[in-house]
């Protein structure tokens, strides 16, 4: 018989979860890699634990005990303001030990490699390692040579499977359903995680997902993984459920994919006029880190169908429930 990862029951986080029977809720990996992981019961599972967390996130003692006496790391080695502020929310209300390293803080920057400094954080029995790397396939490695639970916080071009989650929560929140839906993502698909991400989840649960950017920011094989690409952002708009915007990452692109800033906006800019095409009831989102004026303007950034901002806070209850998920798949002793 298993046990979870619990000191003492709370009615908030233990009452049965959709689906969960009598068994302990479960993951079926001790690891959050991916979405490419997860199977549509698993994300409905965190989706539903999700709305036990944000209740938590609402009372005026935001604290449970459900990690206390676990210890988590939170391993950044690129810049974040979201993601790595809403773990470490997400894990002081879980009650964690928490401590998060930057990089450049780090003996990184003296030249010890990926795998010693790991193995010296390891050496120090934490729990959990969040981690964000630039490389695709970090936390795909570190899982391999780690004890520790591994929680992919965003690797390279790759996967960031807690920014999906929580914006397909968001979404559900607002439509009630992600099955069925037309979602648009307008942007840099070439080198986004959150695309990648956010196709594998809303496809594995029925959404008919359309990709739009300019032909040289499309990715090979962006069918195969289950969307529509198109180059003409009326097309990707109309009638659109969900508009979700990306980011032009200047910082990934090694030669010039955009003409200018000025075109790209022209072209591809999400403006008011853009999103009149869309379902009257449509929403606006954008992980963000968002550059106003290239692929948003301000008027949709700020309007009353934008849930960027509930996007954001999302993120906390999210990040709760994948932490407490892999804490009692992390004591059930499965791989
Ligand atoms: N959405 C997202 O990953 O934002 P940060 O880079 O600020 O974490």
């Amino acid at each position: 018989m298993t046990t979870r990862a619990i000191d003492r029951p709370d009615p908030a986080v233990d009452k049965p979860i959709p689906g969960g029977g009598e068994e302990p809720p479960r993951l079926r990996s001790r690891h959050l890699l991916g979405i490419a992981g997860l199977d549509a019961a698993e994300i409905s599972l965190i989706l539903d634990t999700t709305v036990a967390m944000k209740e938590i996130g609402g009372r005026a003692i935001k604290k449970v005990p459900t990690l206390r006496g676990r210890t988590v790391v939170n391993l950044f080695f690129e810049p974040s303001t979201r993601t790595r502020t809403s773990f470490e929310i997400a894990e002081k209300r879980l009650s964690a030990d928490t401590l998060s390293i930057a990089a450049a803080t780090s003996s990184v920057t003296k030249g010890e490699t990926l795998v010693d400094t790991v193995r010296n954080i390891e050496a120090m029995s934490p729990d959990m390692i969040v981690m964000r790397h630039a490389s695709s396939g970090t936390p795909d490695l570190l899982s391999r040579i780690c004890r520790s639970t591994i929680i992919n916080a965003g690797d390279g071009m790759h996967e960031h499977p807690t920014q999906a989650l929580l914006d397909a929560f968001t979404i559900r929140e607002h439509k009630g359903r992600l099955a069925g839906l037309k979602v648009a993502i307008v942007g840099d698909l070439l080198h986004s995680r959150v695309l990648r991400s956010n196709v594998l989840l809303l496809k594995t649960m029925g959404a008919d997902v359309w990709a739009c950017g300019p032909a040289t920011l499309i990715p090979a094989g962006l069918e195969r993984l289950g969307a529509r690409p198109t180059t003409s952002v009326d097309e990707a708009v109309e009638g659109a459920d969900v508009v979700m915007l990306l980011r032009i990452q200047n910082e990934r692109m090694q030669g010039h994919f955009i003409p200018s800033v000025r075109e790209y906006f022209a072209l591809f800019g999400m403006t008011p006029e853009r999103v009149r095409r869309a379902h009257p009831e449509v929403i606006v989102m954008h992980p963000g880190p968002m550059n106003r004026g290239v692929e948003i303007d301000s008027a949709v950034a700020d309007a009353p169908y934008s849930v960027i901002l509930e996007q954001v806070a999302n993120g906390v209850a999210v990040r709760m429930a994948v932490l407490y998920l892999l804490a009692g798949r992390e004591e059930s002793g499965g791989e």
